[in-house]
């Protein structure tokens, strides 16, 4: 479910989330303002879990703290019975606080500091992701400090350097310039048969699961690894983790080359290439055909247990970011709409979004605009070439879907943060962040 499933509208053509009339907690709380909608942050997980329960039998749903690291929610998840996947020692920190034992915690990413390390070990973390030999070598260290013998994972990168030839598609091209970012994480498949062997020195690490992010090539990449380690080094894994990277299907985005294509065609008369519809297979398929992909290439080994790290399923359809219009301009043959959040509080996405009027909420009469942003980034967008509502200064509009990387991963830059409250289905309204004031902005600086 998603929160536009609760969303309605009331007496005065307010659009209202379980009853609650938006409008009336923007005049309360002011704008920006995110909404979280605790129903859908449920069933989004619930359904998660159910959708990989009814195809396999043991399962560990990992919520990926990072994707929406604030307390309550967090805790909201922890409470419904999700593990949690941690990617720093802030993450940690945060999921402890939220009621997330670490037992049922993962730690994962490429930067893990020795203190970091000791205290994921201190609170007994489940398995430690390693992604380099000098990590290995310093969690053994850490962990014979400790006399632990430490449980890890390793994180496996299929990432191959392509020809120069290839490299000059245009697909490619972009992070061929970038130095294929992607490839910093984890081992690289040459690597593998090395870190198995390593291990046999690293005397407090005990191997019990291969991992890799995202889910899609996954399998293919884990499973002769997990072969090869249960026939040459005699070690059979426990987890087999397949990361995250669930697609909620909600939330679309452009990029570089699609928008340079539709300013060709547009240009030269034909219609917008932007608008097409992205279909999402189902969860329950993906969880399908990851269960059959898992028993037929295990052949003869035991069933592992299969962990998922999602973060954007469960987070982003259950949110969603009320913004006020400051004006509409006309600029360049196209009208910006002028809003009071923008790249500061959203990730940078070239948003294909959702956005609904709050205040006038069956208004039906769309307008091609750019939606934009506060911030004096020329790439502020909100949304960009997209058809919404017609609106007007001092509207308030809906930007649907926003759960997921926006509240964790926004900034102090030009504006403090909004506030964030959580509905429940009964139409109680939490305040889970205050709204940060110039003061909370300056509060760390020393003049
Ligand atoms: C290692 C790892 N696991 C899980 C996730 C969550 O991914 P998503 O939100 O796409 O499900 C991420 C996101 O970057 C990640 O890096």
């Amino acid at each position: 479910m998603t929160i536009r499933d609760y969303l309605g509208i009331e007496g005065d053509n307010h659009l209202a989330l379980h009853g609650v009339d938006l409008v009336g907690l923007c005049d309360e709380f002011g704008t920006p303002l995110f909404v979280f909608d605790e129903k859908s942050l449920v069933e989004n997980f619930e359904r998660f879990r159910r959708a990989f329960e009814d195809v396999y039998s043991k399962v560990m749903v990992c919520y990926s703290v990072k994707t929406n690291n604030n307390l309550a929610i967090c805790r909201v998840l922890a409470e419904s019975g999700a593990f949690a996947e941690v990617a720093s020692e802030l993450d940690l920190h945060v999921a402890l606080k939220a009621g997330f034992r670490g037992d049922r915690m993962i730690y994962d990413g490429p930067f893990k500091p020795k203190d970091a390390l000791r205290k994921a070990l201190e609170e007994k973390v489940l398995l430690v992701n390693v992604e380099s030999f000098s990590e290995m070598e310093r969690l053994n260290s850490v962990a014979g400090e400790m006399g632990i013998e430490q449980a890890i994972g390793l994180r496996v990168n299929p990432f191959r350097s392509p020809s120069f030839f290839s490299s000059l598609h245009p697909n490619k091209l972009i992070e061929a310039g970038f130095c294929y970012p992607r490839c910093r994480f984890g081992f690289s498949l040459g690597e593998v048969h090395k870190a198995f062997e390593f291990l046999g020195e690293m005397k407090n690490l005990r191997l019990e699961c291969l991992m890799m992010h995202p889910y899609t090539e996954a399998l293919k990449v884990l499973l002769p690894f997990m072969k090869e380690a249960s026939e040459e080094f005699g070690c059979e894994m426990k987890y087999l983790n397949v990361g995250g990277g669930f697609d909620p299907g909600v939330t679309g985005s452009t990029g570089d080359f699609p928008l340079m294509l539709d300013f060709i065609r547009r240009e030269l008369g034909f219609g917008s290439s932007l608008d097409k519809r992205r279909i999402v297979s189902s969860i329950e398929s993906v969880a399908k055909s990851i269960a059959e992909d898992v028993r037929r290439g295990l052949g003869d080994l035991p069933e592992p247990v299969l962990i998922a790290e999602p973060g954007r399923f469960i987070a982003g359809p259950s949110g969603m970011l009320l913004l006020r219009v400051d004006h509409v301009k006309v600029a360049g043959g196209y009208r910006w709409v002028l809003v009071d959040g923008g790249t500061n509080i959203l990730p940078l996405i070239y948003g294909r979004r959702t956005i609904l009027i709050v205040n006038r909420a069956a208004a039906s009469e769309k307008e091609l605009v750019n939606v934009v942003g506060p911030l004096l980034y020329p790439k502020d967008f909100v949304a960009i070439k997209m058809s919404v509502p017609r609106v007007k200064e001092d509207d308030i509009i809906a930007v649907l879907y926003c759960g997921a990387y926006s509240l964790s991963s926004s900034t102090q830059f030009l504006y403090p943060r909004p506030t964030a409250v959580l509905v429940s289905s009964e139409g109680k309204v939490r305040v889970i962040r205050e709204k940060e004031t110039f003061e909370d902005v300056l509060h760390k600086d020393k003049l």
